[in-house]
């Protein structure tokens, strides 16, 4: 039976909680929640960096007034995030049949990145209708492996994306809104290709990612916004130097968000034309919208 069937007489509550490195996670909650809206839904959009879902007690009575609860997440490696799934395994409360849906963003190919989390949400007691993947920006281009060939970083390329990827989440709020399922990535290819992006993963570890960054002194202002900003507080600044802990997962934000850039992965990023740097979807984004 649909959502709409179950609360007829009555505005659906939604409330999506999302984690976004660098912006398209964000921008894709907010247009959903739009879309949403525009059918008379009520919907909350938390970040699960925000304060609130920080509170355990105000994260469980948020939870008890939706109706549907709606997870966002950047594809890594055809995986959900770390933060994500401690979120999803240790704080999320149960579902008890709940209706919820997933959405990630995702560059090129996310296999069935989407389910991974609908599968830990099952296994809370949800009931997933939806769980999709969505194609947006590109926000990592390195200069080794075959990340040096990944689409190149432009406004352009970002704008075309951006109205596609509306087109879906437009398809995805009245599939909520309806109750109708819509879950990708279920069948063998996708299966296939997502566990082989995710097994190489989990052997060598988002962290070590981090091994690789380093501060350009020249260019850095000492803004702190990357340690200010980091999601897992890895970045710590001591005697003048910039430290990169264990406790990365790869999101990009510090490297794609410094405003002078002056944060490298390997010395070919110093080359700024050739390895440029994401700075979000834009339509008012900002680093601390992250957070919010
Ligand atoms: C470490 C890392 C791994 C990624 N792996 C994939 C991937 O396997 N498939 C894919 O299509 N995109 C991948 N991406 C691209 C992001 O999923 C994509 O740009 C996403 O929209 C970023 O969302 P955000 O801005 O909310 O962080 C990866 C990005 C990073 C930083
Ligand atoms: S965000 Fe960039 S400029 Fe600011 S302290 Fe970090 S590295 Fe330096
Ligand atoms: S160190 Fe950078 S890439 Fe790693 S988690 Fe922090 S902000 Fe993200």
């Amino acid at each position: 039976m649909g959502v709409t069937n179950n609360l007829r007489w009555n505005q659906i509550k939604v409330v999506i909680f999302y984690f976004s490195g660098t912006g398209n996670t964000w921008w894709a909650a907010q247009t959903l929640a739009v879309k949403l809206r525009e059918n008379n839904a009520s919907v909350k959009v938390l970040s699960l960096e925000s304060e609130k879902v920080q509170m355990q007690r105000k994260l469980e009575q948020i939870l008890v007034e939706a109706d549907v609860l709606g997870i966002g997440y950047p594809i890594y490696g055809s995986d959900c995030p770390g933060l994500v799934k401690e979120f999803l395994k240790q704080r999320l409360p149960k579902g008890n049949r709940k209706a919820a849906f997933v959405f990630t963003t995702m560059m090129l190919f996310s296999g069935d990145g989407a389910m991974v989390a609908a599968r830990m949400l099952r296994k809370k007691g949800y009931k997933v209708n939806q769980a999709i993947n969505i194609k947006m920006m590109n926000n990592i281009r390195l200069p080794y492996l075959v990340l040096r060939s990944l689409p190149i970083i432009n406004e352009k390329e970002n704008t075309k994306l951006k109205q596609k990827a509306e087109e879906k989440i437009v398809r995805l709020a009245a599939n909520i809104l309806a109750g109708k399922k819509w879950l990708q990535g279920r069948d063998p290819f996708n299966i296939a290709g997502g566990l082989m992006q995710r097994v190489p993963m989990k052997i060598l570890k988002p962290a070590v990612f981090a091994k690789y960054f380093f501060v350009d002194k020249e260019s850095c202002t000492q803004c702190m916004q990357c340690v200010d900003y980091c999601p897992t507080n890895n970045i710590l600044f001591a005697e003048g130097e910039f430290h990169f802990g264990g406790n990365c997962i790869a999101c990009f934000r510090c490297y794609n968000l410094c405003p002078e850039n002056a944060i490298q992965h390997k010395k070919g990023t110093l080359n700024r034309e050739r390895f440029p740097r994401y700075k979000g979807p834009g339509n008012g984004f900002t680093i601390a919208k992250l957070k919010e």
